[in-house]
């Protein structure tokens, strides 16, 4: 059996898996809906990142085992921007820290950029943006700005809806 599993809060890691599970036929769950990981042969994972966390993966990825008898794509959906390599670099650096080594390393591992609307976001993600944004980022000196902080800047208290169903084509190719 392959299946596509989404971890997502407001949506657009979810917008993506829909298309991709209709693309290829499998089956879409969210990622609290997994029962056994294990009885998949292949493993499309679509999360969103949530301070450099990819929603659900670590918990989806710990009990899976012959890790490398099973095909593997992982793809992030964040707000950075990720035809900068500076941004995916980052992206990979913090999943390290949150798969095993052999699963990060036999993953074919995509980055996708989301959507994010400040008018709908929870108390606590607000407030997280709120001090990221204002006390950390609008506060680094010009040599430490990169395309991330500089994005963060720009939609700050905005609605941007980057989600483009084109940039899914390298990764449907990989399946
Ligand atoms: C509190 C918070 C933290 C975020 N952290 C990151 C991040 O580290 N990197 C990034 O690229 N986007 C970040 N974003 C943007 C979300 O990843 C983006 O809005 C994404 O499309 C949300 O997906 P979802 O609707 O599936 O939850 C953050 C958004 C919020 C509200």
């Amino acid at each position: 059996m392959d299946t596509v599993i989404y971890g997502s809060k407001y949506g657009s890691a979810k917008k993506y898996a829909q298309e991709v599970s209709e693309k290829t036929g499998f089956e879409l769950k969210s990622y609290d809906e997994v029962n056994d990981i294990n009885s998949f042969n292949t493993i499309i994972y679509i999360g969103s990142l949530y301070a450099g966390g990819v929603t659900g993966m670590q918990k989806t990825f710990k009990k899976l085992t012959k890790v490398k008898d099973k095909k593997i794509i992982i793809a992030t959906v964040g707000i950075a921007d990720p035809e900068n390599k500076e941004n995916t670099d980052h992206i990979k650096d913090g999943m390290k820290g949150q798969l095993s080594e052999e699963v990060f390393d036999h993953a074919k591992i995509f980055h996708l950029r989301g959507a994010i609307d400040y008018s709908k976001l929870s108390f606590k993600h607000s407030m997280m943006m709120k001090m990221l944004v204002k006390m950390v980022v609008a506060k680094l000196p010009e040599e430490k700005q990169n395309a991330e902080t500089e994005a963060m800047l720009e939609t700050y208290n905005k609605q941007v809806d980057f989600i483009d169903f084109e940039t899914l084509k390298p990764l449907l190719e990989c399946v």
